[in-house]
């Protein structure tokens, strides 16, 4: 496993994963599976979030509890499809902000070009995830998380649902601070820059683009 890699190997993960691939799987379908399978994988990104003792009290006795201990979070989605990502990841913690990047790819040099920035200003503070379903050739996710960084952002997750080596070697490169969690790193990209088995284009199949 390279280094700094999750590969959430759970078994819903996995059967939601096949279920997207499918061509057959229709937009309806892949959005809701897009949407569970990024509770899971948020259950696995905030594994390590730091707790703090709170004294409670229930119906029997009063005792002291485990509560998040405040660190405040950040979703940042890389539009379109990191947004399919987005929406399961506010219903486990609702009271994150949320920020969006627009990059989208020269299709000549698969360059990430920026057209839209907007997140909430304390960046510093805040644990950032980055979310973009498709890790392909890795430069819209460095990209972006350049940008965040510039802008303040010092404590970075990014959380894909696939990935390829080419994509996590040059987050590596670029970022190697920041962990990358995945639900499977498959094989390869073809000439189009398409991860290969993959599951096509995320944006067209959540949206129905296409
Ligand atoms: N973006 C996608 O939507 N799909 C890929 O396979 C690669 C990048």
């Amino acid at each position: 496993m390279p280094d700094n890699v999750t590969v959430v190997a759970h078994p819903l993960v996995q059967h939601k994963l096949a279920l997207m691939r499918r061509k057959e799987t229709t937009t309806a379908e892949f959005r809701l599976l897009l949407r569970e399978i990024s509770l899971l994988l948020g259950y696995e990104v905030m594994r390590d979030l730091p707790l703090t003792q709170v004294e409670i009290e229930t119906p029997l006795t009063r005792m002291q509890a485990p509560r998040l201990e405040g660190k405040k979070l950040m979703l940042v989605s890389i539009l379109r499809a990191g947004n399919g990502l987005l929406e399961g990841m506010l219903d486990l913690v609702p009271s994150a902000r949320v920020g969006h990047i627009g990059l989208y790819r020269d299709p000549k040099t698969l360059e990430a070009v920026e057209y839209y920035f907007k997140v909430p200003q304390d960046l510093g503070e805040r644990l950032v995830i980055v979310l973009d379903p498709m890790l392909a050739t890795g430069h819209s996710a460095a990209a972006a998380v350049s940008r965040l960084k510039k802008a303040g952002a010092r404590d970075i997750k990014f959380v894909c649902l696939l990935t390829v080596p080419e994509g996590i070697a040059t987050m590596r490169e670029a970022h190697p601070d920041v962990p990358i969690f995945t639900a499977s790193i498959d094989e390869r990209l073809n000439d189009h820059g398409y991860i290969v088995p993959g599951l096509g284009d995320a944006g067209d199949r959540l949206y129905g683009t296409k």
